[in-house]
């Protein structure tokens, strides 16, 4: 897989911004307002990162990861152009040291590269990054928000996007998963849920939430 991101690295953001009509963008964008100055970020699964670059342009302290060396050139070269100071790392994120300590941690369009238990044992790597009480943040693909013509629309849009990205191998064939109901079922309190449509309406849509880790025992 991480040789697949190498090879898309110039142009993933813009294939995205088509098929989304820019709304993986502004998914991706959601978070950054739950921010606070100074607070320890971190991305995984960065890419090529302009949300990790906007939250260290709005006073975060932004350590980024991500497998592919590309993806990172890239980021750091827009780092470089705007002056901002960020910590990358090339790195597997289920081998950082852990327990991290982050006050949030930003996983955007990043669990759904991996089949359901993959995803499952991922959630669980993240987890231990957050530090008690502190922020874990998603954006990805959303369920239909209504059955009929929505719910249609829906499955027909995102068995096209997985499919096609199944078969150039950046992700793993699978169901739009309850994300909420993952991070709730390990015992997360979820404090924000947007939708972000792709041409408005109630069809196909991403999602970006806010989920806050206890602050006694690790889900
Ligand atoms: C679907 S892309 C999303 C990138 C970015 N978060 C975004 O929203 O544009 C997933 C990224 O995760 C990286 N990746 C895949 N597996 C990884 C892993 N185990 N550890 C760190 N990064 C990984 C890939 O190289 C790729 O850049």
């Amino acid at each position: 897989m991480k040789f697949v991101y190498d090879r898309v690295a110039f142009l993933y953001d813009e294939v995205c911004a088509v098929y989304s009509l820019g709304a993986i963008a502004r998914s991706k964008r959601h978070h950054l307002g739950f921010l606070r100055v100074g607070s320890r970020v971190l991305y995984v699964g960065v890419g090529r990162g302009a949300d990790a670059l906007a939250a260290a342009r709005a006073g975060a302290q932004v350590t980024a990861v991500d497998l592919s060396e590309p993806m990172l050139r890239r980021l750091r070269a827009a780092a470089i152009r705007e002056g901002l100071c960020l910590e990358l790392v090339e790195d597997d994120v289920s081998q950082l040291p852990c327990p991290g300590d982050y006050d949030v941690v930003v996983a955007n369009y990043f669990l759904n590269m991996f089949s359901e238990s993959d995803a499952q044992s991922m959630l669980g790597a993240l987890l231990v990054q957050v530090r008690p009480g502190g922020r874990l943040c998603l954006a990805d693909f959303a369920p239909a928000a209504g059955l009929g013509l929505s719910g249609v629309a829906t499955t027909a849009y995102y068995r096209l996007v997985n499919g096609v990205g199944w078969l150039l191998g950046i992700c793993a064939l699978h169901e739009i998963p309850d994300l909420p109901k993952w991070l709730t079922d390990r015992g997360l309190e979820i404090l924000d849920i947007k939708r972000f449509p792709v041409m408005g309406g109630s069809g196909p849509a991403y999602w970006a939430m806010i989920a806050r880790r206890p602050r006694v025992g690790l889900p």
